[in-house]
């Protein structure tokens, strides 16, 4: 498989179709700051019959993810080098994502740098409208003082409903998604902090 065929080039954002992305019409999940991409690529393993679209800012992890996907020959995921904020308000096609991820994002802990995190209201607004009804949306961090602020632009929104995070028909198993952070703060004993909703 070659590079092109996993990085999308930022020449594809104009005019930005999933079916040209991938080459079919199977649902689309996102995730949102895939760093390493382990999360994706087992889930892209387990599920080859939906498609996988990770965005990472951070080039050192985006072509770490790239390489990790070649190697494993996966079909159905691709990477996007691009600031997830970006994205989700002018590119994200509305209604149109079967499941949005955002796993350990930055949390950003002083006050003064709250403005650089990524839930912020516009943000949520925008990741809502790119859901398709039904959609989930899936978030988790190990930072309580974030964690706070993201349940309350979530349960505040009016298109959106708390569901379980592990909900069979979503796929989260035993509510454990495994990503990198995942591991390591579980390995740290630090407590983490789980919620998904849907789009009603
Ligand atoms: C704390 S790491 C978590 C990585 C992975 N989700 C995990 O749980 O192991 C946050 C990741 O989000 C990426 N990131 C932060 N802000 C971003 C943005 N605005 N757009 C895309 N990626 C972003 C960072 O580069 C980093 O790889």
């Amino acid at each position: 498989m070659c590079r092109q065929q996993i990085a999308v080039e930022l020449a594809e954002l104009e005019d930005f179709d999933w079916g040209h992305v991938f080459g079919n019409t199977n649902p689309v999940e996102l995730e949102i700051g895939s760093g390493k991409a382990g999360f994706l690529l087992r889930r892209a393993r387990a599920r080859p019959e939906r498609n996988f679209f990770g965005l990472e800012w951070a080039n050192k992890y985006y072509r770490f993810a790239v390489d990790r996907m070649e190697r494993w020959q996966v079909a159905n995921v691709r990477l996007l080098r691009l600031d997830a904020s970006h994205f989700i308000r002018v590119v994200c096609p509305r209604t149109s994502l079967s499941a949005l991820h955002v796993y350990h994002p930055d949390p950003w802990p002083k006050k003064r740098h709250f403005k650089r995190r990524l839930f912020q209201q516009p943000f949520v607004d925008a990741a809502a409208a790119c859901l398709e009804h039904g959609g989930h949306f899936a978030v988790q961090t190990d930072h309580a003082g974030y964690f706070e602020t993201i349940r309350a632009l979530l349960c505040s929104h009016p298109e959106l409903r708390e569901t379980p995070f592990d909900d069979p028909a979503f796929g989260v198993e035993a509510a454990r998604v495994s990503t990198n952070y995942e591991i390591k703060y579980q390995h740290e004993g630090r407590r983490i902090y789980q919620i998904a909703a849907k789009r009603v």
